[in-house]
C-alpha cells in the first residue's frame, strides 16, 4: 500500500517543540508528511531533528509548479489561538493560513490540535 500525504501545519507554541516526535509517529503509521510551519512557529523547529520531512514556507512563484502532492489529511498541531481565529475567518494571508482554508473548503479531513494557556484560552473568540 502507497503511503498517504499528511501535511502538519505548525504554530508557533511550545508543543512545537516535539514536531520530531510527530513526524516519527507518522511515519510508522503510513504517513509521508510534509511540515507547513508558521513564522511564529520557526524557532521552535530550529534545532530539532525533523527526519528530513520537507519543510514548505512562502507561496510557490505563479509560474512554479506545485512542491507537493495533494494532501489525504491535514493536522494543525499545535494550533495557537491567533491560527484559530484567522482560519474561522477565512484569512488566507499566509502559506499555513491558505493550507487550512483551502482544506476546510475541500473538506480534506483535518486534525487541530488547540494549545493554549489558560489565559488566552479565556479569550471569548
Ligand atoms: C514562549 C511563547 C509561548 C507561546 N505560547 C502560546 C500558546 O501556547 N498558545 C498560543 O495560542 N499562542 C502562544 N504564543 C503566542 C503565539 O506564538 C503568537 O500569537 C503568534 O503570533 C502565533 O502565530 P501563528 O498562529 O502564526 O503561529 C506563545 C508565544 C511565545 C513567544
Amino acid at each position: 500500500m502507497t503511503n498517504r500525504t499528511l501535511y502538519i501545519v505548525v504554530c508557533g507554541a511550545p508543543l512545537a517543540a516535539r514536531a520530531g516526535d510527530g513526524l516519527k509517529a507518522v511515519r510508522a503509521n503510513g504517513w509521508d508528511p510534509y511540515i507547513i510551519p508558521t513564522d511564529a512557529a520557526l524557532p521552535w523547529l530550529a534545532d530539532q531533528d525533523l527526519r528530513d520531512a520537507p519543510v514548505i514556507t512562502g507561496n510557490r512563484k505563479p509560474r512554479e509548479p506545485k512542491r507537493i502532492p495533494p494532501a489525504d489529511a491535514v493536522a494543525v498541531v499545535p494550533m495557537t489561538l491567533n491560527t484559530l481565529n484567522a482560519w474561522a475567518n477565512g484569512s488566507a494571508h499566509t502559506y499555513p493560513l491558505t493550507t487550512l482554508c483551502a482544506a476546510l473548503g475541500s473538506r480534506t479531513r483535518t486534525v487541530a490540535v488547540p494549545f493554549a494557556k489558560h489565559d488566552l484560552a479565556g479569550h471569548p473568540a
